[in-house]
């Protein structure tokens, strides 16, 4: 897809089909993630692929809605805080280097036609359970990955000008 056309089409996919995500997709995807910039090149996240098949208990632990858990696979996005680039006033940027890499996952899911969502409500004690995670490592972010079942609603955005501020001219 041509970018700006990806950027208008990726939507929070909120109903999922069962259907395989195949391998050479997922890679792809994968490596678009893996080209993130991270502040350093620190590149301090890990993300932790699980099949849904059979967990739905599980799953229901860490975020309780039917369409979590109806995409073949689900991403745990994760940050290494001790190993992210600290700014001299003590402000960490590992979460930014997390969802940097998380958008360049989701955007190449979305040109593939695959769907995804951003997930931040979720339990994270049940996620460090259910994913394994070590100590050092800190969930931040989840999204499903599969093929869409719904369709996306109008973009509801605040106007340019609320966002933008112009003190160069
Ligand atoms: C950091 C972040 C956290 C989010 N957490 C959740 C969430 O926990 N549950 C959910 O259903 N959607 C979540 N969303 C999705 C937003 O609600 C959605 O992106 C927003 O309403 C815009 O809609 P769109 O993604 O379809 O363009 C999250 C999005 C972001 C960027």
């Amino acid at each position: 897809m041509e970018f700006t056309e990806l950027i208008q089409k990726r939507y929070s996919v909120r109903a999922y089909k069962s259907d395989p995500v195949e391998k050479d997709k997922l890679d792809h995807i994968l490596e678009a993630a893996r080209m993130a910039p991270t502040a350093a090149n620190r590149q301090p996240f890990r993300l932790i692929v699980t099949r849904t098949e059979g967990r739905i208990s599980d799953l229901k632990r860490v975020y309780d809605r039917d369409w979590f858990f109806q995409a073949p696979l689900i991403i745990c996005a994760c940050a290494y805080p001790e190993k992210g680039w600290v700014r001299y006033d003590g402000k960490s940027y590992v979460d930014v280097d997390v969802a940097i890499a998380m958008d360049h996952l989701i955007l190449a899911a979305a040109n593939l036609g695959l769907g995804t969502c951003w997930i931040a409500s979720f339990n994270v004690d049940a996620a460090r359970d259910v994913f394994g995670l070590p100590e050092e490592l800190d969930p931040i972010v989840l999204s499903p990955l599969g093929y869409p079942k719904d369709q996306p609603s109008p973009k509801e955005r605040k106007a340019l000008s609320d966002l933008v501020h112009y003190e160069i001219w």
